[in-house]
């Protein structure tokens, strides 16, 4: 299922956009934006087939086809322990969405939001568009330890609101359970909403092991909204796909009337939801396949890494991206992915403030999502 032969080039070519292989100039291979080089599942395919066969494509109730709710109510149930609710969870037209929306249904302008750094350029974009402020807390990569008290000293009069990415993209760290309940204990102190972005939840490497926030107890769960989306574990980006769950009655009502679903002015697409339910309830063991390969390719991708003169690399705990210490090169971020672009023909995304925060500087990030045939053809690019 992940063998060389199963990726598509030419469609690759015409339909993978967002810095990827339809954006790139012939010949460049491109380790750029986290979206697989495979095609999906064949349920899911199957499953939008005989949805739309049926030719009805009506509107959907704004809370979410019953479908998808119950799927996701009982995968947070059964894979990450969350008491979810079917009713005190909606479907968005993505993650990114996801988090926009929660932010726009807890910050104020002039509001503050403790965001990580390095982290997923989305949460500072969406806290910003609110009018509100991002506040960085660095995590650095590689450091053994969360630093609790300096998170503590961000925490203002104005802090509303506590973003989690776990397993946090670029850096791919899986917070454990000790942590979490720092994170929550600190949340609780200073009453703040938890945003937890579980985006990457699926892929984590053993020995690591997954807790969600809102798992804890009851006061977390009531306090967090968890994000997720279907882009990264099933490669479903272009349905534009993801869930918000909240713990109370009160902040599902905010969520669903920030997000504008009942006005029908947005609204998440119910082809998506009919594949993410899918994806859900019949799609497991393609996905242990998939992480399966994706371990693979990270052990072949940091070893890669670590071959190269003045580059450092960590094996990631989770997601399926490698955030490489390029500061023996002598060069910036910027300047090695100019550099690995022009000489060598492949695309990594650098470490810059627009793509993941002040934190990424002397760091590239490259996708592993791909065939070992394509990856060990970068590397060796790039080793030469
Ligand atoms: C942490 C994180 N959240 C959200 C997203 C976006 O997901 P979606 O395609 O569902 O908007 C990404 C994509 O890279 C991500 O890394």
């Amino acid at each position: 299922m992940f063998e060389h032969n199963s990726i598509n080039l030419d469609l690759l070519r015409q339909r993978a956009f967002n810095l990827r292989w339809a954006t790139v100039p012939e010949g460049v291979i491109p380790l750029t934006a986290a979206d697989p080089d495979f095609p999906c599942a064949p349920q899911i395919a199957e499953a939008i087939n005989s949805y739309v066969s049926g030719r009805y494509l009506c509107y959907g109730p704004p809370t979410g086809l019953p479908l998808f709710k119950n799927a996701m109510a009982q995968w947070f149930r059964e894979k990450r322990s969350i008491p979810a609710d079917p009713d005190l969870l909606f479907p968005v037209d993505s993650a990114a969405s996801g988090i926009y929306i929660t932010c726009r249904a807890f910050l104020q302008p002039g509001d503050e939001a403790i965001i990580f750094d390095p982290v997923d350029f989305l949460f500072r974009y969406s806290v910003e568009a609110v009018g509100a402020a991002a506040v960085p807390f660095a995590i650095p990569q590689g450091e053994p330890s969360v630093d609790f008290d300096g998170l503590e000293k961000l925490i203002t009069a104005k802090t509303r609101m506590l973003c989690i990415c776990n397993p946090l993209n670029p850096t791919g760290k899986v917070f454990t359970k000790a942590e979490l309940k720092q994170f929550a204990a600190i949340a609780h102190k200073h009453d703040l909403v938890i945003l937890s972005d579980e985006i990457w939840s699926d892929i984590v490497y053993a020995p690591h092991t997954y807790t969600s926030i809102a798992s804890l107890d009851e006061e977390t769960h009531k306090r967090t909204i968890t994000v997720t989306g279907f882009s990264k574990s099933y490669g479903l980006a272009g349905l534009r796909i993801g869930t918000l769950e909240a713990g109370t009655k009160a902040y599902f009502d905010r969520l669903l009337d920030a997000s504008l679903h009942t006005s029908t002015i947005h609204g998440a697409n119910t082809i998506g939801q009919v594949a993410a339910a899918t994806a859900l309830t019949q799609c497991q063991d393609w996905l242990q396949q998939f992480v399966a390969h994706l371990t693979r390719m990270r052990d072949l991708c940091v070893a890669g890494l670590n071959d190269l003169e003045g580059v450092r690399c960590k094996a990631p705990e989770g997601c399926y991206v490698a955030f490489a210490d390029i500061t023996g090169t002598g060069r910036t971020s910027k300047e090695i992915a100019d550099f690995f672009m022009l000489e060598k023909k492949v695309a990594v995304v650098p470490g810059l403030r627009q793509w993941f925060g002040d934190g990424a500087e002397g760091y590239i990030r490259l996708s592993f999502a791909t065939s070992e045939a394509i990856l060990g053809d970068a590397l060796s690019r790039l080793k030469k």
